[in-house]
């Protein structure tokens, strides 16, 4: 088997686990990540749908254009989010769990997500549910964000103020936050076509390096505070659990 056929085979592992362990047929309310883990999700999803033991009234709340397709592909049923009732408590936390992909993940469950450009929807779906799971292959997990993955943290913008976000963002200076001097931002392109990326919403991407992030929470605000800034693709103290695959067909998960 080839490396990429290994990854992906890691990646189905930890997508079946999540599901196996936290889509019960009592969950009514399901959140649909993004990316290419997340196929395998809907794969699982779909094998519990043709054998019965999905709640008969499950909506899933997609958090792309990619993800509304896998959920409508698999025969389930999608919702946004806004039509969703409200759960009573006053937090409008209407999804029982969401199951989502990761960039990299640290020791304290906390996530660089948005290397499919989906981070804001993903992040509004993770708010809006009671539990966020994250499921990937063992090359996202690290003990500080940044000790692996290399594409930096993304930031979607508006397109109108990507220049001056980029400039302010390559000011910030948090002592002790972050790894670099000064962190280094570039505007993502798209592969195929000439320009730059436009995410579901809209917006341009970001992908900012920081070096080694110490204090994930710290950043996340401050690169928030930036004018122009739509969402950042950090999600401090969101997760509370992680599934990762390895290669030799094993699984590890972190609460
Ligand atoms: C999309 C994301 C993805 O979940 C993340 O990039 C991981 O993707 P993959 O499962 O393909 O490795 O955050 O915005």
């Amino acid at each position: 088997m080839g490396s990429a056929d290994l990854v992906a085979q890691a990646k189905r592992a930890a997508a079946f686990a999540a599901v196996n362990k936290h889509v019960t047929p009592d969950v009514r309310v399901l959140g649909v990540g993004t990316g290419s883990t997340v196929v395998f999700v809907v794969e699982r999803l779909a094998e519990l749908r043709a054998q019965g033991q999905l709640h008969p009234e499950l909506v899933c709340v997609p958090t792309s254009f990619q993800s509304s397709q896998l959920i409508v592909a698999a025969g389930l049923r999608p919702a946004e989010l806004n039509d969703l009732p409200a759960d009573g408590d006053g937090l409008h936390a209407p999804i029982d769990v969401t199951i989502d992909g990761a960039d990299e993940v640290d020791a304290e469950l906390n996530v660089i997500k948005g290397g499919g450009a989906a981070h804001l929807r993903e992040k509004v779906v993770a708010a809006a549910s009671r539990a966020l799971v994250i499921v990937g292959d063992s090359t996202k997990d690290a003990r500080v964000l940044g000790d692996k993955w290399a594409g930096g943290v993304p930031v979607e913008v508006a397109p109108l103020a990507w220049r001056t976000a980029k400039a302010q963002i390559e000011r910030i200076a948090l002592p002790g936050a972050f790894e670099l001097a000064a962190p280094a931002a570039t505007l993502r392109q798209a592969v195929r076509k000439a320009g730059p990326v436009v995410t579901d919403n809209g917006n341009f991407v970001l992908d900012v390096c920081f070096g080694r992030i110490h204090d994930p929470p710290a950043v996340e605000r401050r690169v928030m505070m930036v004018p122009g800034v739509v969402e950042v693709g950090i999600f401090s103290g969101m997760a509370c659990e992680a599934w990762f695959g390895n290669e030799d067909g094993t699984i590890a998960c972190r609460i």
